[in-house]
């Protein structure tokens, strides 16, 4: 590439699974969708390359150096990265996957400006993701992130939902594959409630222990069959704007995965105290901690209540769009 780098400002945003975490690491469908909460990623050429006034290393930064040296070489004219926006990080709210889709797509800009390559991007960040986690993160986060929306990911190609592409990956456990959709549910006044317990559970050991259980208990995996029947239900309700369904569909989900044992007092009692005011309400991400999500006519009830149980609240629409370059 030239010698000097143009600037560019990309931002992307978190997102949240409103069906099939933890099914979906044995092939059940999932779906995701893009929060209002985003990342924003400037870069600005620069003397040496750092990121928010630290000097950008392998080891503090493998995400964002692993993608700059797969996008433009490291040898490539240095860039300040700067950092901000209003996803929580270490909640479950997707904030990794979104830096990574955000700098995958300043990087691709920086190489060559021109329309955005979403599936592009989405690959580069979930190869970012996966080298940075051992080899074994799926790619709703990044998918979610890049494409906005809302997003389905399977073992195979689901009837109800507009097939994207294929997305494989080398894990220490074999080749794993997996089919991401597009859905564009009808608009409607409908709001996500997110309540946030402030307790980190790392996924690795929430993933690991839904696996010691389907050991110890091969029969347990009727529950995971069950996660995946509620989420084609809820998916098929997204699909017709049947928001009551959806909540339904979100509740019954829940109540799987506290069968499962991967909720935890604190998020049951978000849960509780959302649930008058919702459609329905469930735990999103892979539990232990992070957060809850209800999804709501009625943002205001449902934000006062989480809060009295102990939770910090974000609030979002349904229908977020995926990354963006900005103009300066
Ligand atoms: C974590 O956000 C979602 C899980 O299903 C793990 C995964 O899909 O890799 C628990």
């Amino acid at each position: 590439m030239g010698a000097t780098a143009p600037s560019v400002v990309v931002s992307a945003p978190g997102k949240c699974i409103l069906f099939g975490e933890h099914a979906v690491v044995y092939g059940q469908p999932a779906v995701a969708v893009a929060l209002e909460q985003r990342l924003e990623v400037s870069m600005r050429p620069a003397g040496s390359w750092s990121i928010d006034g630290s000097a950008l290393t392998a080891e503090r930064h493998p995400h964002i150096t692993m993608l700059r040296d797969t996008v433009l070489g490291a040898e490539a004219p240095p860039m300040a990265l700067h950092v901000r926006g209003d996803i929580p990080s270490g909640s479950g709210l997707g904030s990794s996957a979104a830096l990574s889709v955000a700098a995958a797509a300043g990087f691709l800009q920086t190489a060559s400006s021109g329309p955005l390559d979403t599936a592009a991007i989405a690959h580069l960040a979930h190869l970012a993701e996966a080298g940075a986690q051992a080899g074994r993160a799926s790619p709703m986060d990044t998918s979610t992130s890049a494409e906005g929306g809302v997003v389905v990911l399977s073992d195979q190609v689901e009837d109800d939902a507009k097939w994207l592409y294929t997305r494989t990956l080398p894990t220490p456990e074999g080749d794993r594959s997996w089919e991401i959709h597009a859905l564009r549910p009808p608009e409607q006044a409908v709001h996500l409630v997110l309540g946030n317990t402030g307790i980190h559970a790392a996924t690795s050991a929430q993933v690991a222990m839904v696996a010691k259980t389907l050991a110890a208990h091969p029969e347990r995996m009727r529950d995971i069959e069950a996660i995946g029947a509620v989420a084609r239900r809820g998916l098929r309700a997204l699909m017709r704007g049947d928001y009551e369904a959806v909540g339904h569909a979100m509740t019954e989900n829940h109540v799987l995965l506290r069968h499962l044992g991967v909720s935890s007092p604190e998020l049951e009692a978000l849960v509780r105290a959302a649930a008058p005011s919702s459609l329905g309400v469930k735990m999103t991400g892979a539990g232990g901690g992070g957060c809850m999500v209800a999804l709501t006519l009625d943002p205001v009830a449902t934000s006062q209540a989480i809060e009295l149980a102990g939770g910090r609240v974000l609030v979002s629409s349904l229908l977020n769009a995926g990354v963006h370059i900005h103009d300066e």
